[in-house]
């Protein structure tokens, strides 16, 4: 039988010509983070699969469907599963790379299989990163907010990817779908060729081996059995590792995003020396932080190849690049503590305000529509002309401006200006009127906070009068707001 398949197809040889390859030096535990990330993808492929069955992507049914997967014993397990998955596979590329770099497994000719390596890192995070977003909670919601904002201040092409990750200029459920496409669908369909890509390069040039001069004194082991028992058990713990940690520390899930209310979001733990490199910067060099810098630093871990021109790959002749890994995983480890202390600090102050049984336990609210605050429904006999635009502005304000600046006009830290006690708002009419037609981008300071977002432009969406009534009710009835109404001439100018 198997030689009936072997003459058909020749996958016998094919097996044993891969089984039997040289390991120089003979096989080690160094070896194995490759395949111990190989094995983790593939949890995540499985257990992936398994969740689309019961996710439905869409605003009205994401926090839905991922509450009734909590709700599922087997099916919460699962996606414990899938949530620990990533963190192992995420920290095994790291160590795998961090290996690499630091026995100069990259040197010719591996420069290529070092960039495929690189790329692979790059889908990865962009597979952590759109996950992130799927369970619509209010983290998923806040942080995946914080990341399309970064996304838009990048130079040229970044207000534009923005508009697109999103699906429109507010969060909803095109950006859902977007971010369920990228996550099960691109993001793989690319890993999986990276992959083919890297193990095809890999088999070309055989293993690198151990760092030594002379090659000659080395002896070759075989990959079978030697190396293929060392990548087998180490796999088998880390499998085993994922699986108790699953069991005993589930993700917490939140309640359902509400654009509306204050929440301090937290990035996941491979994004942490990022969002702890934000804090030191002054907000007017956010973008430093964000873009130039991450993208300065891709640049140079591409380029270390070429970088480093010792002719061996011994640790003696490149003691620069080894302080320089040395002085980069020490940067990224203190600038990831530090914010894990802050966030859990801010946390402490704002702790949430729901355990997760009584998330799960409450009866699933059906879709209320959007209810104006009081004010639209006090169209009294005490009232005047501003009284009644107020009233109507306050329906348009809770059904166009409430999910960014919030039910109370309160804002949101960092992106979302407040419009109570706005000085601004108060002020001068014209210069509100052609803030709410045209949009505003770029930062924004109030009371002493900057804020930076995009605000789109109002005047094709909402007719003179409503741009009039909302203004009308933002400068009179938020907060202690009470400045001069403002008329549909005045908003048509
Ligand atoms: C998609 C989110 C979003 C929506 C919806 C939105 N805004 Fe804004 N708005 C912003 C952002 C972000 C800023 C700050 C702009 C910046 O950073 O340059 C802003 C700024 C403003 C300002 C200027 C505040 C200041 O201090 O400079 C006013 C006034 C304002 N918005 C009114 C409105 C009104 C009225 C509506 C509804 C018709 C509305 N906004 C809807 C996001 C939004």
């Amino acid at each position: 039988m198997l030689n009936w398949i072997e003459r058909r197809t020749g996958f016998l040889s094919m097996a044993k010509d891969f089984l039997t390859e040289d390991v120089p030096g003979g096989a080690s535990y160094w070896y194995v983070f490759g395949s111990a990330t190989l094995f983790a993808m593939i949890v995540q492929i499985t257990t992936g699969i398994f969740l689309t069955f019961w996710y439905a992507p869409s605003a009205a049914t994401a926090w839905e469907s991922t509450r009734a997967i909590y709700l599922n014993p087997f099916e919460h397990f699962v996606l414990s599963v899938h949530y620990w998955g990533a963190t192992a596979m995420i920290a095994l590329v790291f160590l795998h790379l961090l290996q690499v770099a630091i026995f100069g497994a990259y040197k010719a000719p591996r420069e290529l299989q070092w960039i495929v390596g690189v790329l692979l890192l790059l889908v990865t995070l962009a597979l952590g990163l759109t996950g992130y977003l799927l369970p619509w909670d209010m983290n998923a919601y806040f942080a995946s907010q914080v990341s399309l904002n970064i996304t838009g201040t990048a130079p040229i092409a970044g207000p534009l990817i923005q508009n697109i990750a999103q699906g429109g200029g507010v969060m909803g459920t095109q950006t859902i779908n977007r971010f369920f496409g990228l996550h099960v669908w691109l993001m793989p369909a690319l890993l999986l060729l990276l992959v083919g890509a890297h193990l095809a390069i890999f088999r070309h040039n055989g293993s690198a081996g151990p760092v030594a001069d002379d090659r000659r004194g080395l002896k070759v082991g075989r990959f079978w059995p030697d190396q293929m028992f060392m990548d087998t058990v180490v796999s088998f713990f880390v499998f085993l590792l994922i699986l108790i940690l699953a069991f005993v520390a589930p993700p917490f899930f939140d309640q359902k995003a509400d654009p509306t209310v204050l929440f301090q979001p937290y990035p996941a733990w491979y994004f942490l020396a990022l969002f702890g490199m934000l804090n030191l910067f002054p907000p007017q060099l956010d973008t430093l932080a964000t873009i130039y810098i991450p993208t300065l630093f891709l640049v140079i871990v591409l380029a270390i190849p070429w970088i480093d021109r010792s002719m061996t790959r011994s640790f003696g002749s490149r003691k620069g690049v080894l302080w320089g890994i040395a002085l980069v995983v020490a940067v990224i480890v203190g600038l990831s503590v530090q914010s894990q202390l802050r966030i859990m600090t801010l946390q402490g102050q704002n702790p949430p305000s729901l355990s997760e049984a009584q998330i799960l336990a409450a009866p699933v609210a059906a879709a209320t529509p959007a209810v104006a605050p009081a004010a639209a429904t006090s169209t009294g006999a005490s009232g005047t002309t501003a009284s009644a635009s107020a009233a109507h502005g306050a329906a348009v304000f809770s059904q166009n401006c409430a999910s960014c600046h919030g039910a109370q006009g309160q804002g949101l830290p960092g992106t979302f200006p407040p419009l109570a006690n706005n000085p601004f708002v108060t002020g001068d009419p014209s210069k509100v009127i052609a803030a709410v037609k045209n949009g505003l981008h770029g930062a924004v300071s109030v009371g002493g906070q900057t804020y930076n977002g995009q605000m789109p432009a109002w005047k094709s969406q909402l007719s003179t009068q409503d741009i009039a009534d909302v203004i009308t009710y933002i400068r009179t009835k938020l907060g202690s707001n009470n400045a001069s109404p403002v008329s549909a001439a005045q908003a048509s100018k």
